[in-house]
Order: C-alpha cells, then sequence, then structure tokens
C-alpha cells in the first residue's frame, strides 16, 4: 500500500505497491517525450504507453495504459488533462469487500456522483477488476492516499480498504465512494474510458467496444 499525498508531475505516472503499508512498493516514473522511463525499485520497467504526441496529450488527449503491467492489489497514477488519475488492479477480494459496508456510504449507488453510465454500477467501472478514478478529492482536490489494507486501527477496524484524504479528512472505499463523515460529498470522479483490448485501457475515449473482461 502507498501513499499519494502529492499531485503527480503533470504528465509524469508512477506506480504503486499498494496492498501492505509494510511491504510498500513506490514506484514513480518520470517520463520523458517518448514515454516513461525508469522506476524506483526497478520492478516494473514500463507501465504506460503514450501514444499521443506531446502536443496532442496537451490538448487533452486519451492516453493509453497496459493493465497487464499492474499487478493485482498495485495502482498506478497518471495525468490526463491536468487531473491525476488512478488506476487500481483490485483484486478479487478488494472486489469482494465492496458489498459490505453499503449502508455507510453517502451515495453508495453513486445517484449523485459522477461517472459514465458503464460506471454506474456497484464496482464502478467497466471491469470489476479495474478502478479508473480521478484522484483529486471530491472536497478541495486533495489527492487521496491509498489505505488498501483493511483494519487499519487509524481508519477503524471494520476498514474495508480504500483511500483516505489527508488535507481534511475523508474516506473512500475501494470503488472511490465516500464514508459517511467525510466532508466531500460525493463519490470520487470517474473518468471516461474505454479498452480497446484486452490488455489496452484508453483514458479520455469511451466510443470503442468495451475489451471482454
Ligand atoms: S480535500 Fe480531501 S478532504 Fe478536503
Amino acid at each position: 500500500m502507498s501513499d499519494h499525498s502529492g499531485a503527480a508531475p503533470h504528465g509524469s505516472p508512477e506506480t504503486t505497491g499498494a496492498v501492505d503499508e509494510s511491504r510498500r512498493s513506490f514506484l514513480t516514473f518520470a517520463t520523458a517525450a517518448t514515454g516513461a522511463i525508469g522506476a524506483a525499485f526497478g520492478a516494473v520497467p514500463f507501465i504506460a504507453s503514450w501514444s499521443p504526441s506531446e502536443r496532442a496529450r496537451a490538448l487533452g488527449a486519451p492516453i493509453e495504459v497496459d493493465v497487464t503491467k499492474i499487478d493485482p492489489g498495485q495502482m498506478v497514477t497518471l495525468t490526463w488533462r491536468k487531473q491525476a488519475i488512478y488506476v487500481v488492479h483490485r483484486t478479487p477480494e478488494m472486489v469482494a469487500k465492496l458489498a459490505g459496508h453499503d449502508g455507510d456510504l453517502k451515495d453508495p449507488g453513486s445517484a449523485s456522483s459522477e461517472q459514465p453510465d458503464y460506471a454506474k454500477n456497484a464496482a464502478r467501472a467497466a471491469k470489476d477488476q479495474f478502478l479508473v478514478v480521478i484522484g483529486n478529492c471530491t472536497h478541495l482536490g486533495c489527492l487521496p492516499k491509498t489505505r488498501f489494507e483493511p483494519n487499519q486501527p487509524e481508519l477503524g477496524t471494520d476498514w474495508p480498504g480504500g483511500f483516505f484524504c489527508p488535507c481534511h479528512g475523508s474516506k473512500f472505499d475501494m470503488a472511490g465512494r465516500v464514508f459517511n463523515g467525510s466532508p466531500a460529498s460525493v463519490n470520487l470522479r470517474i473518468p471516461p474510458y474505454s479498452f480497446s483490448n484486452d490488455s489496452t485501457l484508453v483514458i479520455g475515449k469511451d466510443d470503442v467496444a468495451q475489451g471482454a473482461a
């Protein structure tokens, strides 16, 4: 599990080991005009491929992510249209836990929250195993930190895993749904996205057929 307290440098993706605070794997990627280079620990050599030109990307062109490079339980952070985008490869256990705390959420059905229709479901996703969410807190825009490990003392013994915004204490589950008592009033927003094939996530474009689950 890893922290994401600071905004990712514009145009820079970073990837995060996300299951256990004690086994944090935090990989930050620097990007050059041609793509991502380098990883702090060298464990994941290449996460995202930037298909558009730099100029096109500056205009907000879609970005592609090879999701096969994101291990279960890990998260990568990218920037799209000056917003932080979190992509989490959720484990089956993470997905299963989404069903257990609707009563603790402000908007469990995402009725008042912002997401495409294909993400207005229990997992808030086109594919259950991948959460794609705008990382900026819906309170005042800070970047919530990952708190994926359940039962963290500071978040309560019934904590199911999710995100914690340190700025004013908003809490979100593994689908970006906000918990009661948080200053944020709605769930984390979900950008348009699609899968152009089984391995390629396209953020910013959802007019292609959804890939097979
Ligand atoms: S900005 Fe996240 S709780 Fe205020």
